[in-house]
Order: structure tokens, then sequence, then C-alpha cells
């Protein structure tokens, strides 16, 4: 049986991914040989490599837009660095917007290469909203945002207006809602949510925002020398990079961004709905900015934890238990999800809350 997989990253992918990345590394294109066994500069990776790129341009409707589009090691949290490394000016000013863990330590990592401002922060309720009408200051060399706060749940629905360049960790809801993405300066992503899997970032820069510091950058942490070297300026993860094209693959197929935000709106408003009605349950993220990836609740009486996660178990409910500094639940209901596993959780948690009443 096929487990219901709630999990938060590495998380759940399309069974046709699955499968043919399997293929893939037992079998490349009827090769004879594995995926995984061919250098990456064979024409048949260079091939992937470079519809990968297009692909995540094409469905972010920023092709022939002035972005380019890499593939590049080091999880999010090396893009943290990476990102001041090439917006942030010497002398310059970066501000940092501060809404959970990872917005937190974006913004930690930049202050190791210069002045990093924070303009606005929801740390004084446990990240459970995200700030509004913050003023950015236009001194800035950029913002920096982060779309969806994974741990805590929740999410901008809107951006603030800025004449600043616009950087935004999209970790956890790239590929997930239709955006103007031309707001943004530069997007990335790990892939392990809704891109593929771990071992590789995306990362989508507008051109002509890159040289523009002073500062020297090593060649791994300069996005242009990347560009210039079509992602394989070192040896890519090559296995990742082919599980991100399946996967955009994927996405396309089933109609691209807004096919996928249909259905995470009606899956979420499903789990939402749920976690509201049920009287054993609560939810702490402020409603108007409840992520619709990742929904975070709590057990009213804790004592009843033990019996809940077993149920879900024998349920065949993985991945549920909500990070290990946040506590509670958290469903997290990435792209591949299907409604089928949302309808099943909610089942249980009517079961659950029916047979202690
Ligand atoms: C929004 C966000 N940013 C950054 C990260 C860190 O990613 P990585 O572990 O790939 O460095 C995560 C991980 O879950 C995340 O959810």
């Amino acid at each position: 049986m096929k487990m219901h997989n709630f999990s938060a990253g590495p998380s759940i992918l399309p069974p046709e991914v699955l499968q043919k990345a399997s293929e893939a590394v037992l079998n490349f294109n009827n090769s004879g040989l594995s995926l995984i066994e061919i250098s990456h500069r064979d024409p048949s990776f260079v091939e992937i490599m470079n519809s990968a790129r297009d692909l995540a341009l094409e469905l972010l409707n920023l092709q022939g837009k002035g972005y380019s589009a890499l593939f590049l090691q080091g999880g999010a949290s090396l893009e943290f660095v990476r990102v001041a490394n090439n917006l942030l000016k010497v002398n310059g000013k970066a501000g940092y917007i501060n809404t959970g863990t990872w917005a937190n330590n974006a913004q930690n990592e930049a202050s190791f290469l210069g002045n990093v401002v924070e303009i606005a922060s929801s740390k004084d309720k446990n990240y459970t909203y995200i700030p509004k009408d913050i003023i950015i200051p236009n001194d800035l060399d950029y913002l920096h945002i982060t779309s969806n706060n994974t741990i805590y749940g929740t999410q901008f629905k809107d951006f603030p207006e800025t004449n600043v360049p616009l950087a935004c960790d999209m970790s956890s809801d790239i590929f997930s809602r239709n955006l103007d993405f031309l707001k943004f300066d530069l997007i990335y992503a790990c892939a392990q949510k809704n891109a593929g899997t771990s071992g590789v970032n995306l990362i989508v820069v507008k051109n002509e925002l890159l040289d523009k510091t002073n500062r020297s950058i090593p060649n791994i942490m300069n996005y242009k020398k990347h560009i210039e070297r079509e992602s394989m300026y070192n040896t890519p993860s090559v296995f990742s990079v082919y599980v991100s094209y399946l996967t955009m693959k994927w996405l396309k197929d089933l109609g691209g961004i807004a096919a996928a935000e249909r259905r995470n709106n009606a899956k979420a408003n499903l789990m939402y709905s749920e976690i509201d009605r049920n009287s054993l349950f609560y939810g702490t993220a402020a409603v108007e900015d409840r992520s619709v990836m990742n929904a975070t609740f709590f057990l009213k009486d804790e004592s009843m934890t033990t019996a809940f996660d077993e149920l879900c178990l024998q349920e065949g409910i993985y991945g549920l238990k909500g990070h290990r500094t946040a506590g509670g639940y958290r469903a997290s209901m990435y792209n591949a999800l299907p409604m089928t596993s949302v309808q099943k959780l909610v089942k249980v948690m009517q079961g659950f809350e029916a047979d202690l009443l």
C-alpha cells in the first residue's frame, strides 16, 4: 500500500516521476548505462540540464524576459550565502523580512557579508502571522522575503510593493500558485518540496541584476559564472537535476502552475475546514496568512498525542509530525499530494473525534 505522505521535505513525488527516475538509474534512455554513471558532459545529460532550465522559466512564464535559470548544489541554505554574495554591495545594505526560522537563517547568513537590516518580523508572536503594511526603505541593495514559512505554516498572499530588487526564497511554494513572477528579481528554491528531490536548488535570476557589486565573489558563489557555464561550472547533481526535470514535466502535462493551484486550494480548503471544525484540534497560524502548502495544527489535549500518532500510522499516514522546533502537527500538501490523501487524513481526524466523544 502506498502511504499518504505529508512529509515537509524531502516529500512526495508523482508516481510517474518515481517510475521514470528509477528506470533511468537502471538503464538511461535504453543506453545500457545508468544515468548516474555517465559523464555530466554526455550530450544526453546536457540536454536534460538545458531542458530543465528552459522548463523552469517556461513554467514561471519568464522565458525570453531577461532571466536565467540554474540548478546548483548546497541546499537553500547555501543560497542564503550566494544571494548575499551576488547582491549585497561592499558598504551596501540588505533588508530582510523575518517570518520564520528559514527567513531568520537567511538573514543571519547574509550578515556575515555586510550590513543587514530587519525590515519587519513576526517573531513577537512565534511567527504565526505575516507582517502587513511594511515600509521598505529605498536605499536597499535588495529586499529578501521567504514566501512560505514551512515550519509555522504561514504564507505571503501579497508581496510588498518596492522599487528595490526583490529576492525570494520560494523553497516550499514554488510552482504551487500563479504569481506575477516578473515582480521578483531573484527566486530560489531547494528542490525537495515542489521541484524534485534534495541535492539541487533552482535559482531564477534577472541577468541585469548581476555584476553590480564591487565585491570579489568566489566562482562557486558567483551566479554569473554559473550562467556562463550553463549550470555546469562543476559537476552537477545529475540525478537530482533529472528528478527536477521529470517533476516539472509532470507539472506541465498537468496543466502548469494554474492547474496545480486549483488542486492545492481545494486540498487546503478541505484541510483547514477540518482543523476548524474538529473539537480536538486547533490551528495557530493567522487565518488570512495560512499556508496552502503546510497546514500546522495542534491537539487541544496533548495527552492524546500517542493515540493519534498510532492511529495515523495504522491508517497509512506518514510525515504529519510538526517540525521539531514547533511541535504539533503539520500536513504538507505539495503539488504531488493527491486530494485523496487529504480526504483520508480528514476522515481519520473525524474518526478520532467520534471515538473519543
Ligand atoms: C523555506 C525554506 N527555506 C530554506 C530551507 C532550507 O533548505 P535546505 O535544507 O535545502 O538548506 C527550507 C527547508 O525546509 C525551507 O523550507
